[in-house]
């Protein structure tokens, strides 16, 4: 595994995610803990992106009432969050229903986005899948509104790919 990540913060961001995937792709090669690899990543992203919070949301089964599905906050990087958010509420229980990418130029004009921290403007949430079915979810908040872009989605849909491979 590598010790450390190298990456110029002085470069372009489609040049960031150049340099960073294939680091990502190394730190993850031979590990299999899930909770290990998605908190280095998120440790990665945070640190090579600069992004204010990023982090994972998983889905798992609720003990109460038993069979319902919620997710749970993962491993991530920023200021404290929701713990849970419901299938199909805020971005990323919208992300896990609709099984697909969602990028929030401003949150606000989002129909039950979810506050965790105010200082949160724009974000990008992006599905992981297993079996056909969302696993878990990607959340990278902005405390800059229209922060993210056709560059972001490329290249964390790239992240997603490297994800399923251990989920
Ligand atoms: N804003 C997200 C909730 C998670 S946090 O912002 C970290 C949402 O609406 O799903």
């Amino acid at each position: 595994m590598a010790e450390q990540l190298i990456v110029d913060i002085t470069q372009s961001k489609a040049e960031r995610y150049q340099s960073l995937l294939p680091q990502i792709e190394a730190l993850i090669d031979g590990e299999k803990d899930v909770t290990a690899n998605l908190a280095n990543i998120a440790a990665a992203l945070r640190q090579s992106m600069n992004f204010f919070w990023v982090g994972f949301y998983i889905v798992k089964n609720n003990a109460e009432p038993a069979g319902r599905q919620e997710l749970v906050l993962g491993p991530f990087q920023g200021p404290i969050a929701c713990s849970r958010i419901a299938f199909g509420k805020g971005v990323c229980g919208t992300s896990w229903k609709e099984k697909k990418i969602l990028l929030v130029p401003n949150v606000d004009e989002f129909p039950g986005h979810i506050a965790c921290s105010s200082d949160s403007k724009s974000e990008i949430v992006l599905p992981a899948f297993k079996n056909n079915e969302v696993a878990l979810v990607l959340d990278v908040d902005s405390d800059q509104l229209n922060d993210f872009d056709a560059t972001d989605e490329k290249y964390l849909s790239q992240l997603m790919k490297l994800i399923e491979r251990f989920i």
